[in-house]
């Protein structure tokens, strides 16, 4: 008897594990230990340099950004360049179409980077936040309280996570991707490694660089996030300074009635 329902409790488990995963629909995403994680964690400004030219170089051929506007690109706390470098950058990789010239011009800081210039390829502006990597143990989202929903995790796992096996269905070509739902995605895989040569000297290999574009889309994403964060510790601080207030007045104000009790 026993020995049955200790069988059927672990067929129970073994099953919810399985409806779990399936309702998660998601593959194997990594954890990645990024710099602004964590309650004092901040935006690595030469990172973000980085990711900005992995997304110009490579992804923007075919994705666009376009709630970012290009002068965020100085904003202190981001990639923080200075203002003359976005002027050029703007100018020099991107042209606006402008209704008052009734044409086309070189982009200004003003403007916001491109839509997506293939129709199937979604806008990444906000993309490191609408896909969580982390689901579990079991669906219940526990480990999002811990390591973040991971949606830069997400992406790096989804840039290093092709197999290299492809196959045709309705006329595209599908690519078999450990990270991404249901395994099969029609976006070639879009690094190898050596794609871009980072200013900095960084390391190119295909690790790093999708460490960095996944850096910069979270930083697209949740531009405040730091300012975001300080505020908030700033909150629970001025909350705990005013508990201990409270809790000494409470007592002096009872001091004596506590005082004649005890005598
Ligand atoms: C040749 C065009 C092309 C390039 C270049 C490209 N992508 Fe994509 N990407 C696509 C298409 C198409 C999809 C939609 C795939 C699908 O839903 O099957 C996509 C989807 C995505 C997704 C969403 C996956 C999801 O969960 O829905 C992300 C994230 C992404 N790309 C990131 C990138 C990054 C980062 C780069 C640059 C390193 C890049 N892509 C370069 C075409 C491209």
């Amino acid at each position: 008897m026993l020995k049955k329902l200790a069988i059927s409790a672990v067929a129970a488990l073994s099953l919810s594990a399985g409806a779990a995963m399936a309702a998660g629909g998601a593959g194997h995403i990594e954890d990645v230990d990024f710099s602004f994680e964590g309650p004092f964690g901040k935006f690595d400004q030469n990172q973000l340099q980085r990711g900005l030219k992995v997304y110009t170089e490579v992804c923007s051929a075919c994705h666009g950004l376009r709630y970012v506007p290009i002068r965020t690109l100085s904003d202190e706390g981001g990639p923080h360049f200075t203002e003359a470098q976005v002027r050029q950058y703007a100018a020099d990789n991107f042209e606006t179409f402008d209704a008052e010239l009734d044409d086309t011009r070189p982009a200004k800081p003003a403007d916001f980077f491109p839509q997506s210039n293939l129709d199937n390829a979604p806008d990444l502006s906000l993309m490191a936040k609408a896909r969580a990597g982390f689901h579990g143990p079991e669906g219940t989202g526990i480990n999002q309280f811990f390591k973040g929903i991971g949606g830069p995790e997400y992406i790096v796992s989804l840039l290093t996570g092709y197999t290299g096996k492809s196959k045709e269905e309705a006329g595209t070509t599908l690519y078999e991707n450990t990270a991404f739902p249901g395994g099969w995605i029609s976006m070639a895989p879009p690094l190898e490694g050596g794609d871009v040569d980072f200013d900095d000297g960084h390391s190119n290999d295909l690790h790093h660089e999708a460490e960095d574009i996944a850096a910069f889309l979270m930083w697209t994403a949740e531009p405040k996030m730091m300012a975001r964060q300080q505020a908030g510790f700033i909150g629970v601080l001025i909350l705990l300074i005013t508990t201990i207030l409270l809790y000494l007045t409470n007592k002096r104000i009872w001091a004596p009635i506590k005082g004649k009790k005890k005598a």
